[in-house]
């Protein structure tokens, strides 16, 4: 199941869309990606100071992440860098936002909620994550140790992944390996060859900058290249798209969806230091 092919969209200035969630019309959304088979949605929710919807449930399992303001949730206060995860079927309290939020959702299927009325939890979903403050857990390098092979040597001359990459796992699901994290890039990180995944990855800018060289097909026949990502903008990778060289100037905040534990597979760029360089040195994010 292949998300849509998106190379680099700015979800600040994509179409405001009214009455698009079924049951939740009265959210402003703007669209990130779908996925074609299971219908599942990556979308913001621009929430206005004053927004409110009643107890329901939906039938879709959301990850949802706070990128801007605060909102609560029956009893609970989500404010910005706040992330919970609610399987389909479950409980929700009322929905309201006094001063407004911008808030990003991760859906499995199509987004349709259903105010007023009880559902019956989804026995294919994960468990119930309460609101995590994401603020309070701790950054770990998960990738030393996934990460057999890359493009990239070491100063001894050995094959290694480039220091520089954090991450906060938010939700990781052992039945179907979904993977949920925030994912930081060090200021001036340059990982120097082109990945691609046998699944599908997704990711959010929430902050900083990002250069990507070339993104293109397995058969090359659609290339992009020199992409520039800022705060907001998005990226969703079906399998098998390679991307590629990547750095950063003033460091990069991720949001990322993986549908299934990571997996690299790695090819050489020839040009990585000419394309890099060429980035690093004249773009301007500090
Ligand atoms: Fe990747």
């Amino acid at each position: 199941m292949a998300m849509q092919r998106v190379d680099m969209l700015d979800v600040s200035s994509s179409e405001l869309k009214e009455g698009f969630l079924p049951g939740m019309t009265d959210a402003l959304v703007r669209e990130c990606c779908r996925e074609e088979k299971t219908g599942g949605q990556h979308f913001v929710i621009e929430m206005k100071p004053g927004f409110s919807t009643p107890p329901g449930y939906n039938s879709a399992s959301m990850d949802i992440y706070v990128l801007e303001g605060s909102f609560s949730l029956g009893d609970d206060t989500l404010t910005v860098g706040c992330y919970t995860y609610i399987p389909g079927g479950m409980a929700c309290g009322d929905w309201h936002s006094e001063n407004g939020a911008r808030v990003l959702f991760f859906t499995n299927k199509a987004f349709e909620y259903f105010p007023g009325e009880k559902g019956e939890i989804d026995l294919e979903a994960g468990d119930h994550i309460p609101v995590m403050e994401s603020w309070k857990l701790s950054w770990a390098d998960p990738m030393k140790d996934i990460v057999k092979k890359s493009t990239w040597v070491n100063p001894e001359g050995k094959q290694d992944r480039p220091p520089g990459v954090l991450t906060k796992a938010l939700r990781k699901d052992d039945r179907t390996g979904e993977v949920i994290a925030l994912t930081a890039l060090s200021p001036g990180f340059i990982d120097p060859g082109t990945e691609h995944h046998p699944h599908n990855e997704c990711l959010y800018l929430i902050s900083g900058d990002a250069y990507i060289g070339y993104t293109y097909d397995h058969e090359r026949k659609d290339i992009k290249e020199d992409l520039v990502l800022k705060k907001d903008h998005y990226i969703g990778r079906p399998p098998g798209i390679r991307h590629g060289p990547v750095c950063t100037q003033s460091g990069a905040l991720w949001l990322i969806y993986l549908s299934d534990m990571y997996t690299g597979l790695y090819t050489d760029v020839d040009d990585w230091e000419t394309r890099v360089g060429g980035y690093l040195a004249e773009a301007n994010f500090r």
